[in-house]
């Protein structure tokens, strides 16, 4: 774990790599630790909190991303005992509302019934295991009825009535009602967990049940939804979205050198990546810069910056503008001060990312909500949900959550216009996938992770082989 206080490596010091400890080098500048802590609006402490550790430096098997009996593993040893948000607690506001959620080969129906309880089963008829409810997504109904002989059960999921009662004598309640799955809410979200004797929730959830006390993700809507079809295994798909490394060369961006990264435990990882702030990678002596950048004034950095680009005084700074213009959209939108809001809150890429394929970002400018599922059970493909979350005033009612926009494997971002500058970004994100997943079939070694940009990556392989050899 890294001590909270310690000093940061000012420019332009270079990492001497052979004198540090595995895993302890860091990009030059100053650390994302040392920019919060001198921000004009404070962050709150899970902010400030850091965590990290060395967790190895192997390689991968590329054959995890690649061969059909991995995933088969992942479905019966894993996917079937892990906790996976299914839906929106907006999705089920009155009785007979329902979503269906799949994962790979299983499905589940979450229902909410007359007394406003809400419960999940799996999505399969007791008596010859037809599938009940046909479209992934959200629906009604005044309970359930099987398209092949007609047996019916209450939204509670208890058995109502079966055709020919006459010959089933050995049919009763106990047995024939739907197969509960576990089922818990947090933050807004619907949890599922196909293994109904699964230990509670919050324990997957490990430090983000006390970060996110300070981040309430029920007092957002989904503003917008895009499903894409993407050309690689589901974890090839989320890797590229948990580190900054890739920024230089996939996005020609100078920025992500100093993110921060954390391993909060087996479940929980998360990063931190200013905006609003230099990045050392743009500075013109920065080991390996292709821009030569001169140092940029403070000006310049908010025109690179979301936000309303003006010349500053010399006594203002980019990341407070833009956090202040920021807290004032906010506050316009809600009608309610946003005083409280920190301005890493206000501006950054804060990624928490929940084992298996779950990623939250408490941001204000930067609130996606994302979820990567393989595609049924092609292994090369995957299903990437991209959420943007809205912060929505306590007080109001959410509107129902908007159908998801469907792309393709061979559709682009930039046909969603609510994406704006976004869907550049997003295609540029999955543009490598397509080569990637061919590459992992024609590699010759196995992968290399860095030691802490990708430390993510590797706990959720490591997290993942806990799962597989239970
Ligand atoms: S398979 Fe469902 S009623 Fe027969
Ligand atoms: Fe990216």
């Amino acid at each position: 774990m890294l001590p909270l206080d310690s000093p940061s490596t000012k420019y332009p010091v270079s990492v001497r790599m052979n004198d540090v400890t595995k895993g302890q080098a860091r990009a030059p500048g100053p650390t994302v630790n040392d920019i919060l802590r001198s921000d004009t609006f404070p962050p709150p402490s899970p902010l400030i909190a850091s965590e990290y550790q060395f967790l190895g430096d192997s390689d991968l098997d590329p054959k995890r991303y690649t061969d059909p009996n991995f995933a088969a593993q992942e479905f019966s040893k894993m996917w079937s005992q892990t906790w996976q948000w299914a839906c929106r607690e907006e999705h089920l506001e009155d009785a007979g509302d329902r979503y269906v959620y799949d994962i790979g080969p299983y499905s589940v129906i979450i229902s909410k019934d007359a007394n406003g309880d809400i419960s999940a089963f799996r999505n399969s008829c007791t008596h010859r295991g037809t599938r009940l409810v046909a479209a992934e997504g959200s629906g009604f109904g005044n309970g359930f009825t099987c398209p092949f002989h007609g047996w019916s059960w209450h939204l509670d999921g208890s058995l109502e009535q079966l055709p020919a009662r006459w010959d089933f004598p050995h049919v009763c309640s106990e047995q024939h009602s739907l197969i509960k799955v576990a089922c818990e809410l947090w933050g807004g979200f619907v949890f599922i967990n196909l293994n109904a004797e699964a230990t509670p929730l919050s324990e997957q959830l490990e430090v983000m049940t006390e970060h996110f006390k300070h981040f309430p993700l029920d007092h957002r809507r989904i503003k917008v939804h895009v499903q894409k079809r993407l050309p690689a295994n589901w974890k090839a798909a989320q890797e590229a979205f948990l580190e900054a490394y890739h920024n230089v060369e996939t996005h020609n961006s100078p920025n992500g050198a100093n993110a921060q990264y954390d391993i909060f435990g087996r479940f929980v990882t998360r990063f931190i990546h200013n905006t609003g702030t230099y990045s050392p990678e743009s500075l013109e002596d920065y080991p390996g810069n292709r821009w030569r950048d001169p140092v940029l004034t403070e000006s310049e950095i908010l025109a690179r910056t979301p936000g309303e680009p003006r010349e500053l005084a010399a006594n203002e700074t980019a990341r407070e503008v833009a956090a202040a213009q920021t807290r004032a959209r906010l506050a316009e939108s809600l009608g309610a001060s946003q005083q409280h809001i920190s301005d890493s809150e206000a501006l950054d890429s804060i990624e928490y990312h929940l084992f298996p394929n779950m990623f939250f970002f408490p941001g204000i400018n930067i609130p996606m909500v994302y979820r990567f599922r393989p595609d049924g059970d092609n292994v090369d493909a995957c299903l990437f949900d991209l959420l943007i979350m809205e912060p929505w005033p306590k007080d109001k009612a959410k509107p129902f959550p908007p159908e998801p926009v469907f792309l393709d494997v061979d559709q682009s971002y930039t046909e969603v216009p609510e994406l704006g500058w976004l869907g550049r970004v997003y295609d540029e994100d999955t543009g490598n996938l397509a080569l990637q997943q061919q590459g992992l079939k024609a590699a010759g070694k196995g992968l290399t992770l860095g030691n802490y940009q990708e430390a993510r990556i590797r706990r959720i392989h490591q997290t993942l082989d806990a799962f597989l050899s239970a």
